[in-house]
């Protein structure tokens, strides 16, 4: 059977600790590396303590002569930047790249440099980057050397709404997205707006208008619909662990009826396997823990209005990263990401 070598780098965060218990029983995975800046090189389960016992390596520091020699796939669950200073050396030493980042996801390094407030240093690799959807670009993801991995917010919202899009179903300019994340997306470094007294008890909304993932919504959904897409996108904190829920709404370009609807988001998905149209009112605990994204779509007056809702650690990053790792290997879609 088939075993890749892995790195994981920023392995003390939160999207690293999900993706080493995935890795962890994956059957064609080893994990032979792990970084963090910490000069005390402690063991992952140091950071960790529920992997005590499943994955006693030592932290190291990032060395891409080091990464390459021990894995032919590292996992980049670092910040913007730092991400884009690792995969350069990393490519460039044959290792494939699955970045967690903001890195390589934005086509445009001028658009990159609007958003994330200084130019990318790696234009020559973001010019083959491939944008980690699979429902969108799987056959793209087969052949990549380095994968952008989806935002969190912008992964529920584009699943949602790509099947009305692709079927010139709703006017691009109509679209307003109201999403809620739980506080394990802003990561695990300590910030005030995050410390439990201030969060907890309350919900808020931030960036209004200006938050990172509308450039990244709006590339993959112009992309889909074949036409320039603009959005309204206000993100908003709410007191819980994990989870996202958007509730998206459109203008319709024609009447249809909404039994019609639910049957094109069946067709759009019937081959996906972590996709779900369900009847139910969706609900973060429904796909917590797991890699699925559960879609309802309803008809309003002149609207449709669809709610998505994803595991921002899960869907939303590793277990994403994962489906697009087993895709760039000829590995079962699937595998390790359920049970
Ligand atoms: N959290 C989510 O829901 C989510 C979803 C989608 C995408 N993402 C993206 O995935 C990436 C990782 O997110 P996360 O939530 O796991 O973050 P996190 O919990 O803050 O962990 C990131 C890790 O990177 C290391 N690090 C921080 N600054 C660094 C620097 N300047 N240079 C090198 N290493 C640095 C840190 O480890 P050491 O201090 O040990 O070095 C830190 O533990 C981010 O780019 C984030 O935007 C996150």
């Amino acid at each position: 059977m088939q075993t890749v070598d892995v790195a994981i780098l920023g392995a003390s965060g939160y999207t690293a600790l999900e993706l080493i218990k995935i890795l962890l029983r994956h059957p064609n995975v080893r994990i032979t590396a792990a970084t963090s800046r910490d000069d005390a090189h402690p063991l992952v389960s140091d950071l960790h303590p529920s992997l005590l016992g499943r994955l006693d390596i030592r932290t190291e520091e990032f060395d891409a002569d080091a990464i390459a020699d021990r894995a032919q796939a590292a996992f980049l669950a670092l910040p913007h930047g730092a991400a884009q200073a690792a995969a350069a050396p990393l490519l460039e030493r044959g290792v494939k790249v699955f970045d967690l980042s903001a890195d390589y996801r934005l086509k445009n390094p001028v658009t990159y440099a609007e958003w994330y407030g200084a130019p990318h240093a790696d234009t020559t690799n973001l010019a083959h980057a491939v944008y980690g959807l699979p429902e969108i670009y799987r056959d793209s993801i087969r052949q990549a050397k380095l994968v952008a991995v989806p935002g969190c917010y912008p992964t529920s919202v584009i699943l949602a709404l790509a099947p009305l899009l692709a079927g010139d179903l709703v006017r691009e300019t109509s679209i307003i997205i109201d999403s809620k994340s739980g506080v394990s997306g802003a990561g695990r470094t300590p910030k005030l707006p995050y410390h439990y007294p201030e969060c907890n008890e309350s919900i808020s909304a931030y960036n209004v208008g200006k938050h990172r993932h509308t450039p990244e919504i709006e590339q993959i959904l112009s992309d889909v619909s074949r036409s320039p897409v603009h959005v309204i996108f206000t993100p908003h904190l709410t007191p819980m662990d994990r989870g996202i829920l958007s509730t998206s709404y459109a203008g319709l370009t024609r009447a249809i009826n909404p039994v019609a609807l639910r049957e094109a988001y069946r067709e759009f998905y019937a081959d996906e396997p972590f996709v779900r149209i369900v009847d139910q009112a969706p609900a973060t605990k429904h796909v917590a823990h797991t890699n699925f994204c559960n879609i309802a779509v309803h008809v309003v007056r002149d609207r449709v209005v669809v709610v998505s809702v994803i595991d921002n650690l899960i869907k939303g990053a590793s277990g994403q990263a994962v489906q697009c790792f087993n895709l760039a290997h000829g590995f079962a879609e699937t595998t390790g990401l359920f049970g």
